[in-house]
């Protein structure tokens, strides 16, 4: 396993990145919906990112992170041909994925590119999957070409209405719901409120709805507690129980309040860097 940085793309140039690293043992094992944790240097924080896709022939998976904080802004330093120090996965429970017909795959921002290898699987399984993307702006979608290249389906909202539907990508999914009456489940990737959102549309219509948390992790096999959120009253660990659950079950303002809990930290030790 080297962990080298064979590729890297700027998808939004200073605030959105893909990388394909050679990480063979994770690209033959890892299933959508698991993730792994990067740590840059021996004394780095462990970084959780959703495996966007995996090339097992190759040996490679790739990821895609947002700048948005120190440690994320120390990976955005490294280029092709550069190791990271650990590369630890696959981790977390793969998507449950069965053919059952209409799956509508739902992702906003970086999400997007955890969702695109989601909705791969649902593909691949037979499954007729819609793809409904979101961003503030037609320049800020990922991964539209390769989710129209498999999906029957893709319905674009932007914020701005400089392409597709002007508004949510909420909008999008209960006029698709009201369509259809068949549609087996419906799966969130995506910032917190927008996952939400979602599960409150899907909640009437009675379609199973599932989400995935990005909560703040540390070990990410389920020791340390970091991750640990409500779900229908009981006390789950996102990185061993999830990171999927149920999306009508999930204490939604608990996890804001938990990610949002070392956000001074996080600006100061981002200020830092930046000196
Ligand atoms: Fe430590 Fe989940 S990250 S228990």
């Amino acid at each position: 396993m080297s962990n080298k940085i064979l590729t890297k793309e700027a998808l939004i140039p200073g605030q959105t990145s893909m990388l394909v690293i050679d990480c063979p043992q994770i690209a033959e094992k890892a299933r959508p919906g698991n993730f792994v944790i990067l740590r840059i240097h021996e004394k780095g924080e462990r970084i959780p990112l959703t495996i966007a896709d995996t090339d097992p022939e190759a040996g490679t998976i790739t990821i895609v992170y947002l700048v948005v904080g120190k440690s994320s802004a120390l990976l955005e330093t490294l280029k092709e041909g550069d190791i990271i120090l650990d590369v630890c996965g696959p981790l977390g429970k793969p998507t449950h994925i069965e053919k059952s017909g209409t799956v509508i795959c739902i992702g906003g921002g970086t999400g997007i590119a955890a969702m695109h290898h989601i909705a791969k699987g649902h593909h691949r399984a037979g499954n007729h999957v819609v793809a409904i993307v979101g961003a503030r702006s037609k320049d800020l979608l990922l991964f539209c070409d390769e989710l129209g290249s498999f999906c029957p389906e893709l319905l674009i909202a932007t914020d701005d209405g400089s392409i597709g539907h002007k508004g949510f990508v909420t909008e999008v999914l209960r006029e698709r719901l009201e369509k259809d009456k068949s549609v087996s489940e419906v799966i969130a990737i995506g910032p917190v409120p927008m996952m939400e959102a979602v599960s409150k549309v899907t909640k009437p219509f009675g379609v199973p709805t599932t989400v995935s948390l990005n909560s703040i992790m540390v070990d990410g096999v389920g020791m340390c507690g970091a991750c640990r959120c409500n779900i229908g009253g009981e006390t789950k660990f996102a990185c061993v129980d999830g990171p999927e659950f149920d999306g009508h079950k999930v204490d939604f303002n608990e996890l804001r309040m938990r990610l949002a809990q070392y956000k001074d930290q996080e600006a100061a030790s981002m200020d830092l860097f930046r000196r």
